[in-house]
């Protein structure tokens, strides 16, 4: 339908609905279990707009019949699940996705798991997660991109490309729902839920522009955080959700809030009671609220707020026109139903595990290789010992935020490299040490069909001297080491970045054989490995339903890490919050002694990862040595393969301005190309600034602002690049 018509069609809708039914399209209940009563009672009294966390197909169906046949108007339910990397087919985690700095890859997979959702009946994620995370004791920094906003914003992009497509209503695609708006990341001591004080300034530098770059890709659904933002619940800030989300932003979509938190307005002690909840909410700007239960519904209040008239029609028609709108470019008013012949086809297509597996190898950071151990050499290795409580774990190998995963077909670490080396290699294993349990579990620990892996007890003395004995028979060992999947996610926040558990032990104990170590780390945070040097080092994240087998390709060379971390990797907790894009201060040159008992300095630089083969950047020059205000400059390097490999390698270029109406961090990402290059192979590489690169908003003068300045440009493999140009901004006047 146009336009016009698509309007005209719900103004003619919204006239015919009480005031009882419009707060019904705005309340989202979870069903946590299939056939809940209660459910669907609330839904055939027109109660429900949406249902989240359902996953089985025929139930979406019966609930929807309900919807339509049932109720007074028809009005189809929204279905929504947090299809975060996968649903039946997990890709990597989002953190992963973003460290292999590949778009397409990341598009790409999107656009496989939002083809799984379609097919059983989901609409809508609630993803991606855009959050910027500078801390990485806050556990959720795994379902995001890391910690700059210009990575950041290309990852929110490429994302919400493929969960949407180029258009709401795409077949195929959802809803994508980028989250949670705003600064959730900042969460005081990354303490997850926290409150977090963000300046203007840091919000619009740095929390903002990955929600915007969403936005500008098509987002048609927004999140709500939980958290309270400069004392202000995001769900009841009306800065937040309506002065600059749809009012200076024009978001014309539907936002949402986190589970309860609406309800939580009175936990949070700002509002009164669950009526003040709603009525804040939706005067705040909050259109749909995900309630747990009915019970914590806010907004089945909002008839009542109404009559007291403390909301508006206006603003009560508003919140159910942007929620109709949705539905109605979703197309379910016409096509309510998935066509469920063609669920399992789509489920279980092979080309979704190619491609699962492509985007793990593609997200592998080398963070060490010292006499390039790696890759193993198949033809000369007669055994490998293969060590570690996460080496043979399907659940764990798949990462947080999975439901309607396939554990059988998951392939772990063990099982990817005796897949790949067959009898050719003996492969023994050991799981060194118990994995350990959460000291405090999390809720998420009970839910249905999110219960953690079964738990590797074993003793642990006794293991280790095991573990010991294989590595000093081996030719070589793989240790997988690193967090048990819920020990990173929502309510997992950790004090600590080290080895949980005895690992550390384990580990110090294998390289003390002086055999060769390979160290995997399955983590999502930089992990504490108190100076231990084991020959190499990857970060496989957690790799998702395919990762043993990109594992086994990385290690025996069939594929090449080229991912590139998208945080600073802290030497120690104590440095935490350890960004790289931070201001020079007064004493740059002493930045190694901000600590007298440690080093300043990161373990490894943002935007750092190693290759088997080797790169060299040279002659970086831009077009022009002054622009003007306004203009945009072209910037090229010269980037070569010197190594025996075909790799990718993501060329970086950063910025620094030298003076301006404030200060401005030491290097800023403002570009990236990641390349494939052959043994030998040169390439130019091209880069443009545009003004909007250049610009910034300045807390001196409370708003967006390009200086008249000279920018240092810094290219490289990393964000300690030192190939550096430099240019002039001018002022017109200044001619
Ligand atoms: C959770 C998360 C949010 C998620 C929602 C539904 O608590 O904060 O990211 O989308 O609830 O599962």
């Amino acid at each position: 339908m146009q336009d016009k018509a698509v309007d005209d069609w719900i103004e003619a809708l919204l006239r015919q609905m009480t005031p009882e039914e419009k707060a019904g399209q705005l309340v989202q209940l979870f069903e946590f279990e299939a056939g809940d009563p209660d459910i669907a009672a609330e839904v055939a009294a027109g109660r429900v707009g949406s249902i989240l966390f359902v996953r089985d197909p025929a139930e979406i169906q019966r609930l929807q019949r309900i919807a339509i046949e049932q109720t007074r108007l028809g009005i189809p339910l929204l279905f929504a699940l947090d299809v975060i990397h996968g649903l039946r087919t997990i890709f990597p985690v989002p953190i992963a996705m973003a460290a292999s700095w590949d778009m397409q890859a990341i598009e790409a997979g999107q656009a496989i798991a939002a083809s799984e959702a379609r097919t059983i009946g989901l609409h809508w994620t609630f993803a991606p997660m855009v959050d910027i995370a500078r801390d990485p004791r806050w556990g959720r920094m795994i379902e995001g991109a890391g910690e700059d906003p210009f990575l950041g914003s290309a990852v929110a992009a490429a994302q919400v490309r493929g969960f949407q497509g180029a258009a709401l209503g795409t077949p195929g695609r959802i809803i994508a729902g980028p989250k949670h708006f705003a600064g959730y990341g900042a969460a005081l001591g990354g303490r997850d839920y926290d409150e977090a004080e963000i300046s203007e300034s840091e919000l619009r530098n740095v929390y903002f522009p990955p929600f915007k770059a969403a936005l500008q890709a098509g987002a048609a659904n927004v999140m709500c955080a939980y958290m309270a933002l400069n004392g202000v619940p995001a769900t009841g800030n009306r800065w937040l959700l309506r002065d600059v989300l749809k009012d200076e932003w024009g978001f014309t979509g539907f936002t949402v809030s986190d589970a309860n938190s609406a309800y939580d307005l009175c936990e949070h002690n700002f509002a009164r009671d669950p009526l003040d909840a709603g009525t804040r909410a939706l005067n705040a700007g909050l259109d749909m609220e995900m309630s747990l239960l009915v019970k914590y519904s806010a907004f089945r209040h909002l008839p009542q707020a109404l009559a007291n008239g403390d909301i508006t029609e206006a603003d009560l028609n508003e919140a159910v026109r942007r929620v109709l709108t949705a539905k109605c470019r979703m197309g379910l008013f016409s096509n309510p139903y998935a066509d469920l012949a063609t669920c399992d086809v789509t489920l279980a297509d092979p080309a979704h595990r190619d491609a699962a597996r492509d985007a793990a190898e593609r997200s592998f950071v080398l963070l060490r290789n010292e006499g390039d151990l790696l890759p193993l050499d198949r033809d000369t290795l007669a055994s490998l010992a293969v060590i570690g409580p996460l080496a043979d774990s399907a659940r764990d190998t798949l990462g947080p935020w999975v439901f309607d995963h396939d554990l059988d077909e998951t392939v772990t670490v063990l099982e990817g490299i005796r897949n790949k080396v067959g009898e050719h290699i003996r492969v023994d294993h050991a799981p060194g040490v118990s994995m350990i349990a959460r000291q405090n579990p999390s809720f998420f620990d009970s839910l249905p069909g999110l219960e953690p892996a079964a738990r590797v007890e074993v003793d642990d003395d006794a293991e280790i001297r095991r573990a010991v004995e294989q590595a000093k028979s081996a030719d070589c060992t793989v240790l997988v080491l690193g967090e048990a999947q819920n020990m990173i996610g929502e309510a997992a926040s950790r004090s600590s970045l080290d080895l949980p558990g005895r690992q550390q032990e384990l580990l110090e104990a294998v390289i003390a054989t002086g055999k060769p170590v390979a160290l995997l780390l399955m983590s999502a945070r930089p992990i504490d490995l108190k100076g231990a040097a084991p020959g190499a080092i990857v970060n496989i994240w957690y790799p998702g339903s395919q990762g043993g087998a990109a594992v086994a390709n990385a290690l025996f060379g069939e594929a090449v890490p080229g991912g590139k971390l998208p945080f600073n990797w802290p030497r120690s907790v104590g440095q935490v919050p350890l960004p790289y894009a931070r201001m020079k201060s007064h004493r740059p040159d002493e930045r190694n002694v901000r600590y007298w008992n440690e080093e300043g300095s990161p373990l490894y630089p943002f935007g750092f990862g190693l290759s088997y083969s080797k790169f060299e950047y040279s002659n970086l020059r831009t077009a022009r040595p002054v622009i003007m205000l306004g203009e945009t400059v072209d910037v090229e390097v010269d980037l070569a393969n010197t190594g025996r490999y075909v790799a990718a390698e993501v060329a970086q270029l950063y910025i620094h301005q030298r003076h301006g109406s404030a200060v401005r961090p030491v290097r800023e990402l403002k570009g990236f190309r990641r390349v494939v290059l052959k043994p030998g192979e040169t390439r130019t590489i091209a880069f443009e600034l545009r003004a909007e690169d250049l610009s910034y908003w300045s807390s001196a003068s409370r708003g967006w602002v390009q200086d008249e300045t000279i920018i240092d440009v810094y290219v490289g493999t990393d964000s300690a690049a030192r190939l550096v140009t430099s240019f002039e901004v001018r002022s017109p006047e200044d001619q």
